[in-house]
């Protein structure tokens, strides 16, 4: 008999046929994004669950007793309850690697508009206001030979140096939880204290996964000790930051400017006063968002669900859930 699965998600169809092929499928195909309450009837019986940023806790593992593996069609894995899973002998993946140049094409992305305000200028254009040569009020800043930070420093937080350092010669600092000797011999990275990070850089980049001990790591002391020239992104989680915190330290000119694509609450609210920040770059989520990564990431996810299922070793295993 085929495994049960349900896909929370839409995924392209030739993956949803590759599931077909070893297990019994369902699909959430609505309009919009499935509501806690029909998830929580739709995984009642099933083996294998393919989710998007769904909770996966107490309450859900509970209704759902034959529940054996969790994929996640993202690297970030803060939805998942580690210790109830495993109590339950549930394991989780994730999609690693084959978004990490696309991630970080859309960091670049964020440094590049914020730095020299492409947004507020296009809206300065379209709104008539360009009568005369522009004022240096509207000058920006430079990215070349700049000094980035990054904080997290895993594949992504790679791949954004590497661009730093070969595309616009920037010096590279990063805080992480272990040294990095391959990024410090290649690109000539510094590992550094978090403080150093923060007061040394120009463009501070937050990837850090978010865990209990990331959890608003960003908040007032840290944006006090930012250059008021630096520019702040996060493309990590939106709880890894204060968000009252940055907006106080860009409502006080405490730093020039940010690159948001994550949110504390996601969707943002449309009140946010981030929102109303000509200096703030808003986005909604989109750091694996390209057609041809998000349909890796599908197939990728699918192939965890499959492997797992069979009892074997699926190819991107949450490392919480890897035996020692
Ligand atoms: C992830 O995969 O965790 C990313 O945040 C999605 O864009």
């Amino acid at each position: 008999m085929k495994n049960k699965v349900y896909i929370a998600n839409p995924i392209p169809k030739y993956v949803e046929e590759y599931i077909g092929k070893y297990c019994e499928y369902q699909i959430w195909n609505g309009d919009s994004k499935i509501t806690r309450d029909k998830l929580l009837e739709n995984v009642k019986d099933v083996d294998g669950l393919i989710v998007f940023g769904h909770k996966i806790d107490e309450e859900l593992l509970s209704v759902a007793p034959k529940l054996k593996v969790v994929s996640n069609l993202s690297v970030g894995y803060d939805n998942f309850n580690i210790e109830e899973m495993k109590k339950r002998g549930v394991v989780g993946t994730n999609t690693p690697y084959v978004l990490d140049d696309t991630v970080a094409d859309l960091i670049f992305a964020l440094i590049l508009s914020t730095s020299r305000r492409v947004v507020e200028l296009d809206k300065y254009v379209r709104q008539g206001k360009w009568k005369k040569d522009i004022e240096r009020t509207h000058f920006g800043l430079d990215v070349h030979g700049a000094t980035l930070g990054i904080i997290g420093m895993g594949n992504i937080g790679e791949a954004i140096a590497t661009r730093g350092k070969f595309g616009f010669g920037m010096d590279i600092l990063y805080h992480n939880r272990t040294r990095k000797p391959q990024a410090e011999k290649e690109l000539g990275a510094k590992y550094c204290s978090l403080e150093e990070v923060l007061r040394k850089s120009d463009f501070i980049v937050l990837m850090t996964p978010l865990t209990e001990d990331t959890k608003e790591l960003i908040g007032y002391k840290e944006f006090d000790m930012m250059k008021d020239t630096a520019i702040f992104i996060n493309g990590s989680r939106g709880q890894t930051v204060n968000e009252e915190a940055l907006i106080n330290a860009l409502n006080n000119k405490k730093i020039f400017g940010a690159g948001l694509d994550v949110f504390y609450k996601e969707p943002v609210d449309v009140n946010n006063p981030l929102l109303k920040m000509d200096n703030v770059v808003v986005l909604p989520h989109i750091g694996s968002a390209t057609g041809k990564t998000r349909d890796e990431m599908a197939m990728l996810a699918a192939e965890n669900m499959v492997k797992a299922l069979k009892g074997e070793m699926p190819p991107t295993m949450v490392k919480e859930f890897k035996k020692e």
